[in-house]
């Protein structure tokens, strides 16, 4: 696992931003994991801004989002499909048939959360996964008590989601209570985990993930599994960790190695 504490956002989405165009570099296929909220628009506009600048060709990129609220459609201003289409999608110009999320509706969402696993599966598996991490230690949807192998299917948000995102919707706007999400057990599947964290109220989720206990009612310590997961934090979200200089340490190693 690599915690690397970053001088500011700004450096964080560089650094993320910098990996995921190298590694469409190396495949113009790339298979996306990709997270909505306010962590990953930094990278977003990066990832847009190399494409204009003809540094990258998303062309052959498809990509999986990790959830979708169940109750808004498509078009309604704060659902995540409307929000990639803003954030991301329309700026890289992505095929639209090369976009997936997890479904919402229909009568057999649990046939359909199945197909969506299956569909991650044909593309060949998720290469690069991006990750926020909610102030509960949640990653995509996956609530605190989520089964650490749980795979792509129906969650009801917490009160501290509900309320963590309530600054997204109007006064007397409904709120969905429920949403549909890739599972830990989907995302521990990816072949690399990239997680950014930014804020004070993130730092008591981000060191139950990095030094607390693996544990489901952290479920982002289920990353400490993955052996290929990289946490990009602001000195906010680091402030709680017990093993920061050594971060520090190791971060200063790899870039004297040329990392
Ligand atoms: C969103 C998602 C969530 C967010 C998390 C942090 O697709 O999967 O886990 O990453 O709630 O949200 P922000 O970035 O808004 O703080």
């Amino acid at each position: 696992m690599r915690v690397i504490e970053c001088s500011s956002q700004d450096q964080a989405a560089e650094l993320v931003a910098a990996e995921i165009l190298a590694a469409l570099r190396q495949k113009p296929g790339l298979v996306l994991g990709l997270a909505t909220g306010s962590t990953p628009i930094g990278v977003y506009q990066r990832l847009i801004a190399a494409k204009r600048a003809g540094a990258a060709d998303f062309s052959r990129v498809r990509t999986f989002n990790l959830d979708e609220y169940i109750g808004l459609p498509a078009d309604h201003p704060q659902s995540y499909r409307h929000f990639m289409r803003a954030q991301l999608f329309d700026g890289i110009g992505l095929p639209r048939h090369h976009v997936h999320f997890p479904p919402t509706d229909g009568n057999d969402l649990p046939g359909a959360c199945r197909a969506y696993e299956q569909a991650i599966k044909s593309a060949g598996g998720i290469d690069v996964q991006l990750l926020g991490i909610g102030s509960n230690g949640h990653i995509g949807f996956n609530e605190p008590t989520s089964s650490l192998a749980s795979r792509t299917r129906v969650k009801t948000l917490t009160d501290k989601t509900l309320a963590d995102n309530a600054r997204f919707y109007g006064k007397g706007e409904a709120q969905p209570q429920l949403a549909t999400t890739m599972g830990v057990g989907t995302i521990l599947e990816a072949r690399r985990i990239l997680l950014q964290s930014f804020g004070t109220k993130k730092a008591e989720a981000i060191r139950q993930a990095v030094e607390g206990p693996v544990s489901s009612f952290w479920p982002a310590s289920a990353l400490q599994l993955h052996p290929d997961v990289t946490f990009f934090l602001d000195a906010d979200s680091a402030s709680l960790l017990t093993m920061r200089e050594y971060y520090r340490r190791v971060r200063k190693n790899e870039i004297e190695l040329g990392g």
